[in-house]
């Protein structure tokens, strides 16, 4: 089945996400479907609230733009209740664009260097130092765990001025060439 992307408006994309174990129902194909949405809809990284299930899980393949950034060539990543500790506050912008947030792409400030500790599709436990374009990568898809956005990182001028663009994402208003989910008609 193809799982579409939970689009910006829709609740599940604000709430945290729960840690899961072995016992979660039917994880590998949960993973291998969040595999096939990520490559379908043309992403380096997906976490599950884009596809509405609110549980700690992220898959990345940052190998696209390994040729920009040395750092992740070859990098492909199931991520299980990882937990991110920021290990210098030096701040680089960059342009970042979601699935979530289809159509826009925006300058997000991140730290450089983080550490990460996470278990993989196994439940094998790992821990890496991750620096540049892949320390940013996970943490905009460890943000999305915590009921974050990156639109949630850059100034309220900036944000005012694509509020237009948030809106017609909401209203249903925004075309995409992957499937995606809606948020929800107010009533
Ligand atoms: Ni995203």
């Amino acid at each position: 089945m193809k799982l579409p992307v939970y689009l910006y408006g829709h609740p599940v994309l604000r709430r945290e996400s729960e840690p899961i174990d072995k016992t979660y129902p039917e994880l590998s194909k949960l993973i291998d479907d969040m595999w096939a949405c990520m490559y379908e809809s043309e992403g380096v990284g997906l976490a599950a609230p884009q596809i509405g299930r609110n549980i700690k899980l992220i898959v990345i393949d940052a190998s696209p733009v390994g040729d920009d950034f040395p750092e992740c060539a070859g990098r492909k990543l199931t991520l299980i209740n990882p937990e991110l500790e920021v290990l210098d506050g030096e701040r680089e912008v960059r342009s970042e664009g979601c699935l979530s947030l289809p159509g826009l792409s925006e300058n997000v400030p991140r730290v450089e260097h983080i550490r990460l500790r996470w278990l993989d599709e196994n439940f094998e436990p790992h821990e890496e130092e991750m620096s540049g374009f892949l320390a940013r990568i996970v943490q905009h898809e460890y943000d999305h765990l915590i009921g974050k956005l990156y639109i949630d990182h850059i100034s309220p001028i900036r944000k005012q001025l694509i509020k237009g663009k948030l809106n017609n994402i909401i209203s249903g208003k925004t075309r995409c060439n992957y499937p995606v989910k809606y948020a929800p008609k107010k009533k």
